[in-house]
């Protein structure tokens, strides 16, 4: 199984009028919205060429379609997400975006091959996170020791995307609300492991990235079939 992720940095080269964000939102809001909307193209375009998928198949492998065009496309809704899990118009396709101040990630899987989910979280490893936040996102059960607090944050921010998205889609209700502290971690390697939340399983795995002089972590989940 194989998330392909890709990055765009924040604010992408489009100008204001160009910014696909919802209407009225923030300036930084629209930009890393649009932004990361870009770097899911990037990953579809590059994960179609794996994965043949019909019409945004045969669009993505067309001579045109350069960035800017899979920008296009995306406002022709050829790349709308469905409740954050897959493409609309490739159901099979799963989908999960992140964004910092700075820069932006976009991820693409293809659902089957034991994995009916997926969630992205991208973090500056600058950023400090309070210790009492601690409190409402660690669990007792977890088993992640020699992860850090923006580690196991960030790991399960991704996990909480594939969860909280399988199951809106699916209109499946949860007994209690979903929150971080109810996401169990095992870790197995460095930056990777298992997690619990009810009956559902599956893994995270972390990358510490370097983009443009910074570093970035980035979290992957993937929800068992
Ligand atoms: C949904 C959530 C994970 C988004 O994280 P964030 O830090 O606001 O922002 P990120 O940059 O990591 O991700 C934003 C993207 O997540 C995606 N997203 C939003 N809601 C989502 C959901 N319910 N499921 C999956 N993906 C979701 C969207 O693509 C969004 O991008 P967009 O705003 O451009 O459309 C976060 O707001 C959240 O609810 N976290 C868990 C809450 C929790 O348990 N809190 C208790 C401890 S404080």
């Amino acid at each position: 199984m194989t998330i392909l992720f890709k990055f765009c940095a924040t604010p992408p080269n489009l100008s204001q009028t160009q910014w696909i964000g919802p209407a009225g939102a923030h300036p930084l809001r629209q930009a890393a919205h649009t932004a990361s909307k870009l770097a899911l193209a990037l990953a579809y375009r590059e994960f179609s060429l794996l994965s043949p998928r019909t019409e945004l198949h045969d669009y993505a492998q067309s001579d045109e379609a350069s960035n800017h065009e899979w920008w296009l496309a995306n406002r022709e809704h050829l790349l709308e997400e469905a409740n954050f899990y897959c493409l609309k118009k490739s159901p099979d396709t799963l989908i999960s975006r992140a964004h910092t101040d700075q820069m932006t990630v976009g991820a693409v899987a293809e659902l089957g091959l034991g994995v009916r989910s997926i969630g992205i979280d991208i973090e500056d490893e600058k950023r400090v996170l309070k210790p009492e936040l601690a409190k409402i996102f660690l669990s007792s059960a977890d088993q992640a020791q020699s992860l850090s607090l923006l580690e196991i944050w960030s790991a399960k921010e991704a996990i909480y995307k594939a969860l909280s998205s399988f199951l809106l889609h699916h209109q499946l209700p949860v007994s209690k609300p979903l929150t971080l502290k109810d996401i169990e971690l095992t870790e197995r390697q460095n930056l990777a492991g298992q997690f619990r939340f009810k009956d559902f399983e599956g893994l995270y795995l972390g990358q510490k990235i370097n983009i443009n002089n910074r570093n970035y972590l980035v979290f992957t989940a993937s929800l068992f079939a």
